[in-house]
């Protein structure tokens, strides 16, 4: 078969990174079908990805935790490879409501596995998260950094669901890559697809754009009593394009037969560590507009500092971020102002 038109499936490929690897996929001449549930997404996401890449991707509405429906679009579909985005990833939800975490990520990981193993589809790359690391006590993290207990059901569900695969590859034909992402921030430079949080964002970037907006008083700034330059909390964050594209190389790997495990695991970041303050800092230059801010007490559960080592991506994946902060802010402001 023609590698170029191998057929992947993306679950959840209408959310945030999953919308974005899709228009990369296409861009890179792979045939793709789409999952996702709509559970915390919308369907107009579809015609963004179709309006950039002019290819209608495939659509399946479906909620993965319906077994009997799973088995059913495997046995209709012929897939070479799956790239998994589809989880629940509130954190403050998944404490109020820890069973719906387990279930919305574990058991519909499992149902996924047993799947692909019928069916013998065997390249597999899974969403994982740098939260895996907790507070690292080295920066920046590599990838042999240990696992901490975690902090949260969601942390927890990233945890088990690489134990999951891990414990998977062992003994079934089964080729995973676990990609863990440091902060992904950012929208398609088209500013046809986006971040689309619902109510009100947890996250930073969306927090700061809706703040710039008007749509947010202020932004609560979580600490600055942190042992940082600032005192501010330090992150790694990534472009989504650029986390996007990591998910083609790692599939590349796959399909070319390139991996030398069974299951590895790489970070995707930028390798750059940024205060909260260097990115109000960095916000208020390229939107030309000073930001509301306040600075309050420490959110719970937050760590001080996070930024990957990259050097096992670049050297494996022969992948690197390409975009800086300031794209991704102005490509996240742009987005928000076509929101409002
Ligand atoms: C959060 C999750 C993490 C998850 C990741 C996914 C928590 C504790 N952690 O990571 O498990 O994998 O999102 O994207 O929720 N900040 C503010 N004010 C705000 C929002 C954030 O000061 O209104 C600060 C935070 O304290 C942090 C930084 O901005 O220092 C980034 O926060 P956020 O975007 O929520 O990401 P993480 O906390 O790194």
């Amino acid at each position: 078969m023609n590698k170029e038109k191998r057929k992947i499936l993306v679950t959840g490929g209408l959310g945030f990174i999953g919308s974005h690897t899709v228009v990369e996929l296409q861009n890179e001449g792979f045939d793709v079908i789409i999952i996702d549930d709509l559970s915390n997404s919308k369907i107009e996401v579809l015609e963004g990805i179709t309006s950039i890449s002019h290819i209608k991707p495939e659509f399946v509405q479906l909620d993965l935790k319906n077994k009997e429906l799973v088995s059913e679009f495997f046995s209709n579909h012929s897939i070479d490879g799956v790239i998994h985005f589809a989880a629940s990833k509130a954190v403050g939800e998944s404490v109020e409501q820890p069973l719906k975490y387990y279930e919305n990520n574990i058991a519909t990981l499992v149902y996924l596995l047993q799947e692909m193993i019928k069916n013998k589809v065997s390249n597999f790359i899974f969403s994982s998260s740098c939260t895996v690391y907790g507070q690292a006590d080295e920066l920046p993290i590599t990838e042999k950094a240990p696992v901490k207990i975690a902090e949260s059901p969601y942390g927890n569900t990233k945890q088990i669901g690489e134990e999951i695969i891990n414990d998977t590859t062992r003994v079934e034909d089964l080729e995973a890559i676990v990609l863990r992402y440091f902060n992904p921030i950012g929208a398609h430079e088209s500013v046809k697809i986006g971040e689309l949080p619902i109510g009100i964002p947890q996250n930073l970037i969306p927090f700061v754009t809706q703040t710039a907006a008007g749509i947010r008083k202020e932004l609560s700034v979580f600490g600055d009593d942190y042992p940082t330059s600032d005192g501010t909390a330090v992150r790694d964050y990534i472009h989504v394009v650029d986390l996007a594209k990591a998910h083609i190389a790692a599939l590349r790997r796959l399909l070319d037969g390139n991996n030398k495990e069974k299951i590895e695991f790489f970070n995707v970041g930028t390798g750059k560590g940024n205060s909260v303050l260097e990115v109000v800092q960095a916000f208020e230059k390229i939107s030309n507009q000073k930001l509301n801010y306040k600075i309050v007490g420490r959110r719970e559960g937050d760590i001080v500092s996070a930024y990957a080592d990259t050097t096992l991506a670049n050297q494996e994946l022969g992948w690197q971020s390409k975009l800086t902060l300031e794209d991704g802010l102005a490509s996240a402001w742009k987005w928000q102002q076509k929101q409002s």
